[in-house]
Parts: C-alpha cells; structure tokens; sequence
C-alpha cells in the first residue's frame, strides 16, 4: 500500500455556467464547500487572465472558505505580474503556473520551463517568499522536469491531458507510450525531491491508471467531476472519484 492520493477538485466550471448567463447562480464557491464536504482535500481554481469563468471576487470568497475550513486553496495562473501580485495579496496555501493563451479551450500542454527558464526562477521565488507553495504544470518531459526542480519550485503537476486524449481515441500504443513517461516522470521528479502530481482530463475512466503511478500525491479534477455532477450530484461524483483513487492505491483508509 502507497501514501493516500489527494483529491483537489476544480470548481471553474460551475463559474463557467454561472456566466453563461450572468448573475450569481451556481456560486463556485458554494460549490466548493460543497466539494469539501464531501470529501475533497483541496480546492483548485484557475484565475485566467481573461476571467472567463473564476473572478477576482471568487478567489476572495475561496480563498475566506478554503482558510476557515482549513483545506488548501491551489490558486492556478499564468507566470505573469499582474497574477504574481493577486497571488501575494490573497495569499493561497498553492500557486501553480499554467501556460495560458487566450484563443486555448482550455490548459494546452504544460509549462515550458526550461525554455522559460530565466522568467519562471524570479516568479517561483516571489511566490515562495510570499508563503506560497508553488507547483509547476509541466509535461511528463526529462528535460521540464529537471529545469522545474532546478527553479526552486517543490512541486510538479504532471499534465495528463495527453494520456486521457490517447485513451478516447482509442489509441492505446499512444497511450501507453505517455503513460510509460509519466511514470518516469513521476519518479524522476521524486528522485530530485520534488512533490509530484498529476491532472488534466482525468475521468472514471482513466483515474485507475494514472492513481497506480505510487510517486503521486495528488490529482487536480475539475471539468469531468463538475459534468458528472449534472447526472449523479457533486456529492456521490467526489465519492466515486475518491473511491476509484482509493481502490487504485489499495488504500483502504
Ligand atoms: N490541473 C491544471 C494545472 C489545470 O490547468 C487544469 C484545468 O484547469 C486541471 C488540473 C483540471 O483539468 P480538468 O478540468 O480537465 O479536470
């Protein structure tokens, strides 16, 4: 048996519908304390540059919840100022860097840290002096993963979008090729120190997989487990994810 996997669910998607029409309903924050009670072990949002779903007002109130209910708020952004200094004024337990671009759906592929490098280090440390635990969102890549222990950042996510694209479309050399290199990612990462976790486009369908690589310690879920909700409610979404990730691990609590 493995250490337990954290489960931090990503709420921007109930901001999402709630601007679909503007106003205040769903409320992502009422949605996050409703993901706590059920059992997540973190928060995650992503203030995009664009606000196109999580605003400056959510992060407020999430960050309120997240330090009265004593659960870690992981505030993800883009590596730029403006977000570096939002980050030091609401002070979230996490800040993890995302590469961002407008015209994207959503997070495409993972930070290019060593390309970045000389941006990414400066960024790394004004967080962490500001009390920040930063994580880095990098592909499951030999050379990002060593750059990213090299800024100084104690964590990684490692970017599972790929591995859960390869799944769906039936590709399973594809796929296994990816998964092959997150789990050399995973222990890479640890081996040089740093705390590894995983996320994007994890489903019941690939959460098994990816829960059995042992080095992690956390998943970040937001979009399938907001859809999920819509058929089985938040409540039994987190249940059944945590269950899955639990079974995956052999940890029976
Ligand atoms: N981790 C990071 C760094 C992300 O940017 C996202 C998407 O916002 C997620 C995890 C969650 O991805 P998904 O919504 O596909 O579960």
């Amino acid at each position: 048996m493995t250490h337990k996997l954290r489960l931090g669910v990503n709420i921007d998607h109930i901001a999402t519908v709630r601007n679909a029409r503007g106003g205040e309903h769903p409320d992502p924050v009422a949605g996050a304390y409703a993901a706590i009670k059920a059992g997540a072990d973190g928060i995650t949002a992503h203030l995009r540059e664009d606000r196109r779903h999580i605003t400056d007002d959510d992060l407020e109130r999430l960050q309120m919840l997240c330090v009265g209910e004593n659960i870690p708020l992981n505030m993800e952004m883009a590596a730029v100022n403006d977000m570096v200094e939002i980050a030091k004024r609401l002070k979230p337990h996490a800040v993890c860097l995302v590469p961002e671009r407008r015209e994207e759906r959503t997070t495409e592929g993972g930070l290019d840290v060593a390309g970045l490098h000389n941006s990414v280090t400066p960024i790394v440390r004004e967080l962490r002096e500001s009390g920040a635990r930063v994580s880095l969102f990098i592909e499951a890549d030999e050379r990002q993963i060593r750059a990213a222990a090299a800024s100084g950042a104690p964590v990684i996510e490692i970017h599972t979008g790929a591995y859960a694209h390869a799944l769906l479309d039936g590709d399973a050399l594809r796929a296994d090729k990816i998964f092959n290199a997150m789990q050399s990612g995973a222990k890479l990462g640890a081996s040089l120190g740093l705390e590894v976790h995983a996320g994007h486009g994890i489903s019941f369908d690939n959460v098994s997989s990816i829960a059995s690589i042992p080095e992690l310690h956390e998943l970040n879920i937001g979009h399938f487990i907001i859809g999920e909700a819509i058929f089985m409610g938040l409540e039994d979404a987190i249940a059944e994810m945590r269950r899955c990730m639990d079974d995956a691990r052999g940890y029976d609590g």
